[in-house]
Parts: C-alpha cells; sequence; structure tokens
C-alpha cells in the first residue's frame, strides 16, 4: 500500500506501508524521529501525543495506537516539528521552560504536542486538553501554567501551513459509505478500521495479525452528526469529541459523560460506530443511546435495516450483524431532556467505567408515564433494567416508588465480580444511581464537582 502525507511540513511517500505498521514504530524506527515516546504503547499515557490536521481540522492523538494508513492524506507533526524551521521554539516550548514544566522530560514531548494542539485550536479547558498526558515527576501545576502563559501567542505560521495532501486513490481505503458497502460486501472478512482505540491494542498488546484492514477513515459522509427535523442522527465515524459537542445543548448529562469518556486524544480518534460495533459490555455510549431509545442503521451492500439499538446485544461479543454489514449509524428521537448518564469508574479521568447507569425517565401529573433505564457494567452486554423499569412505570413520582423500584435491580442483572468492581458493590452502585437520579431531578447538586463543604 502506497501512502503519502506530510510530516513536519514536508512530503512523505511511502510506497510499501504495512497498513498494521503504527506511526509511533514508524517515526522510531523508520525515520529514527525519538522525540516521540512509548510509555505504554496502549493509548493510556499520551507520551506518544502527535498533532494532525485534516480539513476538519487538528486533533491531537495517540501515535502508538494509529495505523500509518489512518494518515494518507493529513498533515502530521511531532515534536521535532513544534519549533520553527529556524529553531525557534513553538510559544507552548517556551513556556514550558519558563514555568520549568519539565524534569525527567519523558512526557514532555507528548504534553508539547498536547499543548500544541490546544493553542492551534483555541482550546484554553487545559485540565481536559491535557488528562490524557500522564506527568510522575514534574506535577501538573507548572505545566498548566506553561499552557496558561503561551494562550495568547499568535499561531506560528509553520503551524498555520500545515494542511492536507492528495493522496490519490487506495484500494482498502473507501472514499465513501457507497465505496465502503461495496468493497466490504466484497471482503466480509476484512477487519473494519475506525479509529483504531481498540483494534490498534489487538496489533499492539495481544500480537495479532491482521490479514486484511479497511480503514473507514476517508469516509467523509460518515462522520456527520445532524439533527433533522425530530430525529438526531449519528454518523457511524463520529468521533468521540464531535458527539460531546452535540450532546451539549441537546442532553448535558451525556456530553458531561463524554468528557470523561477516555482522554482527549482518544476522544479524538474514537468513534461511535466503533464503540457500538465492538459489542464491549462496558461501552459508555451504548447504555445512554438505548436510554434515548435508539435506532442502530446497519448497511450492506445496498441492503440496509433498522433496529432497536438494544436489539443489537445478543451475548457476550455476539452481536445481531452479518457478514459484510456495518454501522453506518444510530440515531434517537428528539425529546424533552430526562437523561441523565452516571459513569463510576476508579479514576475521575481517563478509565474505563465500573459500572454506568443511563436513566430517562418521565413524569406527567406526578405519575411516571415511561421509565427507559440502562447499565454498562452489569451484564455480559449493555442491558436495560426492565424489571425495574416496570416497577417505576404508572407509580407515583416518589421516594417510596424510588426505593421499592430498586428492590428489582437483583431480578435484572447479576452482575460478575472482577478487579474493576465486586458483583455485590455493582448492585448497591445500580441502587444508589437510582436514588441519585431521584435527588438529581428533584433539584438536589449530586456531582462531586457540585457538592461542595
Ligand atoms: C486509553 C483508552 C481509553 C478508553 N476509554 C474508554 C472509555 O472511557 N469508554 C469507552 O466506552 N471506551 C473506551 N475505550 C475503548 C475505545 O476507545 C472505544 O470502544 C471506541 O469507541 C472504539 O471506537 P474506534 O473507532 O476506535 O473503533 P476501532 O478500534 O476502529 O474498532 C472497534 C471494533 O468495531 C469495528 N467497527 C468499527 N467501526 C465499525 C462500523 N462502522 N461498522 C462495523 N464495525 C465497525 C471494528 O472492526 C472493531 O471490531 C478506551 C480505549 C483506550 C485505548
Ligand atoms: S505510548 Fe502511551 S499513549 Fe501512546
Ligand atoms: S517530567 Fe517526568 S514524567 Fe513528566
Amino acid at each position: 500500500m502506497a501512502l503519502a502525507f506530510r510530516l513536519n511540513g514536508e512530503d512523505v511517500l511511502i510506497e510499501h506501508a504495512d497498513p498494521s505498521s503504527t506511526l509511533l514504530d514508524w517515526l522510531r524506527d523508520a525515520k529514527g524521529f525519538t522525540g516521540t515516546k512509548e510509555g505504554c504503547n496502549e493509548g493510556d499515557c499520551g507520551a506518544c501525543t502527535v498533532m494532525v490536521t485534516d480539513s476538519r481540522g487538528s486533533k491531537a492523538l495517540n501515535a502508538c495506537i494509529l495505523f500509518l494508513p489512518q494518515l494518507n492524506g493529513k498533515s502530521v507533526r511531532t515534536v521535532e516539528g513544534a519549533a520553527g524551521p529556524d529553531g525557534s521554539l513553538h510559544p507552548a516550548q517556551q513556556a514550558m521552560v519558563d514555568h520549568h514544566g519539565s524534569q525527567c522530560g519523558f512526557c514532555t514531548p507528548g504534553f508539547i504536542m498536547s499543548m500544541v494542539t490546544a493553542h492551534t485550536n483555541g482550546a484554553t479547558d487545559y485540565d481536559d486538553q491535557l488528562a490524557g498526558n500522564l506527568c510522575r515527576c514534574t506535577g501538573y501545576a507548572p505545566i498548566i501554567r506553561a499552557a496558561e502563559a503561551a494562550r495568547d501567542a499568535p499561531v506560528p505560521d509553520w503551524i498555520i501551513r500545515d494542511r492536507p495532501v492528495d493522496p490519490g486513490p487506495q484500494p482498502l481505503m473507501p472514499q465513501s459509505a457507497d465505496e465502503l458497502a461495496a468493497l466490504y460486501a466484497k471482503h466480509p472478512d476484512a477487519t473494519l478500521i475506525a479509529g483504531a482505540t481498540d483494534v490498534g491494542l489487538w496489533v499492539t498488546k495481544q500480537l495479532r495479525h491482521l490479514p486484511q484492514m479497511i480503514f473507514l477513515d476517508g469516509c467523509v459522509d460518515l462522520k456527520d452528526i445532524e439533527v433533522i427535523d425530530s430525529t438526531v442522527r449519528i454518523d457511524a465515524m463520529a468521533d468521540m469529541n464531535a458527539l460531546r459537542t452535540a450532546m451539549a445543548p441537546l442532553h448535558p448529562s451525556f456530553a458531561e459523560m463524554l468528557r470523561r469518556f477516555a482522554s482527549q486524544q482518544v476522544r479524538a480518534a474514537a468513534t461511535v460506530g466503533g464503540n457500538i460495533a465492538n459489542g464491549s459490555p462496558i461501552g459508555d455510549t451504548p447504555p445512554a443511546l438505548i436510554a434515548l431509545d435508539a435506532t442502530l442503521h446497519l448497511r450492506k451492500g445496498d441492503n440496509r435495516r433498522e433496529l432497536p439499538l438494544k436489539d443489537f446485544f445478543l451475548d457476550y461479543g455476539k452481536q445481531d450483524r452479518g457478514s459484510g454489514e456495518f454501522v453506518e449509524a444510530v440515531s434517537f428521537p428528539r425529546q424533552p431532556d430526562t437523561l441523565k448518564v452516571y459513569k463510576l469508574s476508579k479514576r475521575f479521568d481517563q478509565d474505563i467505567s465500573a459500572v454506568l447507569g443511563a436513566f430517562n425517565v418521565t413524569v406527567e401529573n406526578g405519575r411516571i408515564t415511561t421509565a427507559r433505564i440502562a447499565f454498562g457494567g452489569m451484564a455480559a452486554i449493555p442491558k436495560r433494567a426492565a424489571n425495574v423499569e416496570a416497577a417505576l412505570t404508572g407509580q407515583p413520582w416518589s421516594e417510596a416508588t424510588i426505593q421499592a423500584a430498586a428492590a428489582a435491580f437483583d431480578q435484572d442483572f447479576t452482575p460478575m465480580s472482577d478487579m474493576r468492581a465486586s458483583a455485590e458493590y455493582r448492585l448497591e452502585t445500580a441502587r444508589n444511581m437510582l436514588s441519585r437520579y431521584f435527588a438529581e431531578m428533584n433539584g438536589a447538586a449530586v456531582s462531586v464537582l457540585e457538592v461542595k463543604p
């Protein structure tokens, strides 16, 4: 496979690229660009952060779980290219020097590239922008001070000049949903690569060989999120940052949960389609989407079908998806916002959920008319709490109803114990989340960020 992209302002052509090679390995081994560090090799530490620019803008991404073909036609900037061609430092680099933001320096290239990207995009929510970069010696205060100090400096010319290049057509890189449909129907055994934040780890950690990969990134018509009349439609290739932005005005609790989905770098790559198609019992978006009564749109060749998202998940590792069939979109009806999404994880940022509860209950004239409640981390699949829902529906909206319905969690779920939580803790947590929902809908402050001593 031949690939073309820009690296630190210069055109690069790789005539015979191994499609399962990561950008990090290629930078360090083939180019000798060892500024980009390898810490965890699984998307957790941010030491390998680079900035990738295409026609939709600039993103900070983890090079360790980015396959080379995902860069085709784009512009990549590594820490070697943060400074200008004449050696003048990027404002973020200068500020890190001025504010003593580096000690051992292992994390520093990754921090710099996250800061360069935030600076390029005018983003100033530095706690979130840098949550995916781990520093174990300097500490965050000087680093955040440096990011703040660089904020008002103009974006340097050499960064402004980053732009996509024309990569030319590639056999396994469809440029539209139609091309993907035709290609996947022909090669149903190929592995689809969306953001690669799951599949990347199959290669870097499980050392799996993927004989054939189809890269979805070029399918620009699969990246939108649209509100059409009474429906919200999310294309499969919409990333988590785009979803967060779209959900903020509609369902702010969903958006707030997405702020805690992995890190800035992972959210910029991870797609909604990948989060659903991987069938994980602890994927964060399926319970929220199920609580919103979402419909999944699947496509094989020219044939499309729809099914309620809740019915897509059949059993652990088993979904209702045929050979050659892919997720095209997920949609849900526009509705008044009664959704709350509670993510419980050991760490606040950048952690996988132990339990995730999504609650959507409507009340009319003091009575519960509908209840849609779905959980991750409580069963082998993302699953509705059907018995709890039944115990709520038609009952008065009261503390007594909530307490009575909470007992039904035992009938809905038999969770397992693992390193994230015990079965008993998970059940207790689910019951508590229902009480939390009742309290929050009645105006109480329930977030750890709002409850003050
Ligand atoms: C550090 C780190 C932190 C993470 N934190 C979280 C977290 O907090 N919450 C969470 O839910 N997940 C988390 N994840 C997991 C991952 O980011 C998500 O599951 C993500 O949504 C996967 O999307 P992707 O586009 O990267 O999928 P990929 O890795 O590209 O693909 C995943 C699977 O879906 C298939 N696939 C992809 N797109 C389609 C499609 N359109 N149709 C059919 N099949 C398709 C692929 O073939 C593959 O089997 C984390 C991952 C990492 C590395
Ligand atoms: S090496 Fe840790 S995120 Fe890439
Ligand atoms: S300076 Fe050592 S890990 Fe950050």
